[in-house]
């Protein structure tokens, strides 16, 4: 995973931010920041930042042409071969900017795209990624429109094939049509899997990019999930059993990193990466305490949370990293409900694995019965409910320890030799 930049020479690039009206120049800053971590990511090194100041963008290249000299000069000092613009720039943008400033020129969608394309492993996410690829690619694909075939090779050019570079629209449409058919038959049968599921305890990990879900990830689960400071270390939805005792088998997964400013119909490929999230029995959503603008990250994710239509009531709020914070100093902390942990330390791991086990009570008990073999029916809805543990034969009936969903808890009541204590399951 980590690998991935060693063998290629780094790109030397230029990052472009717009100061504006509407945005400050703190605002332009953090999201340069962000942005040169993502290009880090991709595989290219910065070499210069710039900042340009308008009241309104230059509708033919974006900063105007005064400021794209300058970042042309920059280009020959630093032997640049990319400039990354922060904002999503249009197809004739480009195009002007890229005579003007005689390097490739990448915008933020173009950047978030290759990444996704160099992280995507699975056959649904390189489904995913290909078909946001070629939504991304149609618009910009005029008769003029040539850079991807020029250039192909570096960052924002990979994942589409060099042969696809040269279709028309119509060959690209039908691709599409055709990736959203597969797309949906995979998400048919992870449906299915899902299904098989039904009765294990899902936790699902959400949180911003770099907040720290691999390394609480290996925490829950001792897992050997490598743990990388580069975003998007987790493109697919990674799932492995909880390593602590729960009162029922339980499964941890971890998910793709919100990012912000995702441009929005990015938002919408990406969303059934998400999907493992939606369908949790629990979603820890990660927080880094120490981060500066901690407050403003939870509030991003809880809107992410939120459109995806996520129930807060299933959310549970982790602040990690809190080894580096000042003593006494816990942004949020103490609202109700939050837990704090040093995922790297292991601090509060306990404590939390405390809460997601209270959790997993809640909607169920695992219970002793002893049902009498002439209660056929019903021992058949225990398969088919119910979470056998441990099942054995005694004088015509049979005994076991099962975890049963509460609302089907009724139907087995007068079966009960008692109800069991969260016994370890896993
Ligand atoms: P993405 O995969 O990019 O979404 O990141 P992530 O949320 O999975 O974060 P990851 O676990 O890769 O951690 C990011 C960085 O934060 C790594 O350098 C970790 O070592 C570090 N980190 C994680 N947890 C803690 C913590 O509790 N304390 C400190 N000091 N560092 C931590």
């Amino acid at each position: 995973m980590g690998s991935t930049n060693g063998t290629r020479k780094r790109e030397k690039a230029i990052t472009v931010g717009l100061v504006r009206r509407e945005t400050s120049r703190r605002d332009v800053d953090e999201h340069l920041d962000e942005l040169n971590q993502l290009l880090e990511t991709a595989g290219g090194e910065v070499v210069a930042r710039v900042v340009a100041n308008r009241k309104s963008p230059d509708p033919s290249t974006w900063i105007g042409s005064g400021k794209a000299g300058e970042i042309q000069a920059l280009v020959d000092r630093h032997g640049a071969a990319l400039v990354v613009f922060d904002d999503d720039l249009s197809p004739a943008q480009v195009r002007n900017l890229e005579k003007i400033v005689a390097a490739k020129v990448v915008d933020r969608s173009g950047l978030i795209l290759d990444i996704f394309a160099r992280r995507a492993r699975t056959r649904e996410a390189r489904t995913q990624v290909e078909l946001a690829q070629l939504n991304y690619l149609l618009p910009r694909l005029t008769r003029q429109w040539s850079h991807l075939s020029r250039q192909a090779g570096g960052i924002g050019t990979r994942g589409v094939g060099e042969t696809q570079l040269e279709i028309d629209r119509r060959i690209i449409r039908t691709r599409i049509a055709r990736l959203r058919e597969e797309l949906s038959k995979i998400e048919r049968n992870r449906e299915t899997q899902r299904k098989a599921r039904r009765n294990v305890f899902t936790v699902a990990l959400v949180g911003y990019t770099n907040a720290g879900k691999s390394t609480l990830f290996n925490q829950l689960t001792r897992g050997d999930v490598e743990a990388i400071d580069q975003l998007f270390a987790t493109l697919d939805a990674k799932v492995q059993k909880m390593h602590f005792a729960m009162p029922r088998p339980t499964v941890v997964i971890d998910t793709v990193g919100f990012i912000r400013k995702l441009p929005h119909h990015l938002v919408a490929s990406f969303r059934s990466t998400m999907e493992e999230a939606v369908s949790a029995d629990l979603v820890l959503h990660l927080i880094d305490a120490s981060h500066p603008q901690a407050e403003e990250q939870r509030a991003i994710g809880n809107e992410v949370l939120a459109d995806l239509g996520i129930d807060p009531a299933n959310v549970l709020e982790v602040y990690n990293k809190i080894d580096r914070l000042e003593e006494g100093y816990l942004p949020g902390i103490s609202r109700a409900g939050a837990v704090a942990v040093s995922a790297l330390r292991g601090t509060g791991i306990a404590r939390l694995v405390e809460a997601i086990r209270e959790r997993a009570m809640r909607d169920g008990a695992t219970l002793h019965l002893e049902i009498p073999f002439d209660q056929s029916r019903l021992i058949a809805e225990l398969h088919e409910v119910a979470e056998v543990y441990e099942e054995s034969t005694v004088d015509g009936s049979l005994h076991v320890v099962a975890w049963v969903p509460r609302q089907r808890l009724h139907r087995f009541d007068r079966f009960a030799a008692g109800e069991m204590e969260a016994a370890g399951t896993h």
